[in-house]
């Protein structure tokens, strides 16, 4: 079926009871957000409570599966699959859905039905965004329609276009950063490209102050596990005020590439530099907390996830998140769980069906293939991961209510998404995610 013949559906009323766990926590956020948005001291103490409604939600799981329901925050919305670097890493650009983009037409449907559903945090990346010739109207459509939008771009092109993004509406982007200067050149198979970004996020931060939150999407990857690295990148956040969210090299994503003979990847040897590294970031959290986005007790839990792989046995949150494609694919996660695709289906159509609330429990009960995607959400929200790396440190939560406003978005990561600027009205229960 195309999309045009489904366009007749759009009224439909979604199929979400009054009483389901997305619309508690969507009326609960939507009545919280405004006043604990001008309270940041109020908003950090409130997290918790959203974090042991989770805890208890999954202890209680294992024995109630049912009470694993779909309740999406947050769309990771792929516009195109092309791209201007040629990560190590990573196939877009090159050999992952080649030439792929989401029309207008197609991705105006998506947030109308967004909006409908109460889905408020809209991750717009890639690939490229910035590279989507429509990008402009889909940041003014999310700001017509209330929704939060967040780019993750690379930021190449940043100094161009954040003029008109920010007019736009935009006020939240992520940056990947896949190490400094000439590492970082290397890595992105380009000459001369880490002056680029340095000279957008410059730009954005003289130009917009902190009306524009920045964050780095860190990759911590064999090239990058040093403490130099650590310390230089730290030294660029301190500079440009972007605090870091550590995202773990991926080994499952089918667009991630681990590398000619897996070179990025780690190997049980590197424990040690791993531990040291993550030494370093808990060291350097502990001067000013607001610059790394992961709770300590998620960092402790860092070697063991680079180390274990699939073995690292801890339920999946996915269940709050959709993810699209660049060729329209629908699925609950980036890896697996494949709803359907919006060239056929309306994302309304798809959602709260009985194989979404199947797939939603799978990813709990990791029958999946089993990544390391929001890796700190699901440490702090599983009861024996948080004994195990808790270990008589300071209570996160302790630490998370003492830190400066911005440490902690109010709720989603992989991480992690950027910081929500005061006053965005983000939700309650959600922090970015990978
Ligand atoms: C796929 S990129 C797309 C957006 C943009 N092109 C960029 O590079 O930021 C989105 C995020 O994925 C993360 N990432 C990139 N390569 C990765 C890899 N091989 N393993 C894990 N995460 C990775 C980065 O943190 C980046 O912010
Ligand atoms: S990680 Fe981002 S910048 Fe690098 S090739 Fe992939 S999509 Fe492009
Ligand atoms: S753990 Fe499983 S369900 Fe969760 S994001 Fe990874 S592959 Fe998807």
């Amino acid at each position: 079926m195309f999309h045009g013949m489904i366009l007749g559906r759009r009224g439909r009323a979604p199929a979400v009871c009054a009483g389901s766990p997305m619309r508690i926590r969507a009326k609960l956020s939507r009545i919280m957000a405004p006043v604990l948005n001008g309270f940041p001291v109020l908003r950090a103490l409130a997290r918790p409570i959203f974090v042991y409604t989770d805890l208890v939600r999954h202890t209680v799981a294992p024995l109630l599966p049912q009470i694993i329901q779909p309740d999406p925050t947050e769309i990771y919305v792929t516009l195109t699959a092309n791209c201007n670097l040629r990560c190590v890493g990573c196939r877009y650009g090159r050999d992952f859905m080649p030439g792929a983009q989401l029309s207008w037409p197609v991705v105006r449907d998506l947030l109308d039905d967004c909006q409908k559903f109460g889905i408020k945090n809209i991750r717009l990346y890639g690939g490229e965004p910035l590279l989507h010739r429509d990008l402009l109207r889909i940041v003014e459509h999310c700001s017509h329609l209330g929704l939060h939008s967040w780019l993750s771009t690379n930021g190449i092109l940043l100094k161009d276009k954040i003029d008109d993004l920010y007019r736009a509406g935009l006020r939240r982007i992520s940056i990947g950063y896949y190490g400094t200067g000439d590492a970082y050149n290397a890595y992105v198979q380009r000459t001369d490209r880490y002056h680029q970004l340095e000279a957008g996020v410059a730009y954005t931060r003289e130009r917009f102050g902190m009306d524009v939150s920045m964050t780095l999407g860190w990759v911590l990857m064999r090239p990058t596990c040093s403490i130099e690295e650590v310390r230089s990148t730290w030294r660029f956040a301190e500079k440009y005020r972007t605090p870091i969210g550590v995202s773990l090299i991926h080994y499952s994503l089918p667009y991630f590439t681990e590398g000619p003979d897996r070179e990025l990847q780690f190997t049980p040897e590197d424990r040690p530099a791993i531990e040291s590294v993550v030494a370093e970031i808990i060291r350097l959290k502990s001067i000013r907390p607001e610059l790394i986005q992961q709770s300590v007790l998620a960092l402790r839990s860092i070697p063991d996830w680079l180390i274990k792989g699939p073995d690292m046995k801890v339920p999946c949150d996915r269940y709050r998140l959709i993810w699209i494609g660049a060729d329209g694919t629908v699925q609950l996660c980036y890896v697996t769980f494949k709803l359907g695709n919006l060239h056929e289906t309306r994302l309304a159509d798809l959602l709260f069906t009985s194989e979404h609330r199947k797939a939603s429990r799978d990813a709990f009960a990791l029958r999946c293939p089993n990544c390391h995607c929001s890796y700190h959400n699901r440490i702090e929200r599983h009861l024996a991961s948080r004994i195990r790396y808790h270990n008589g440190i300071e209570s996160d939560d302790q630490r998370e209510a003492s830190a400066p406003s911005q440490s902690h978005p109010s709720p989603t990561e992989e991480p992690v998404g950027p910081v929500f600027p005061k006053n965005s009205g983000a939700s309650l229960s959600e922090r970015p995610g990978s």
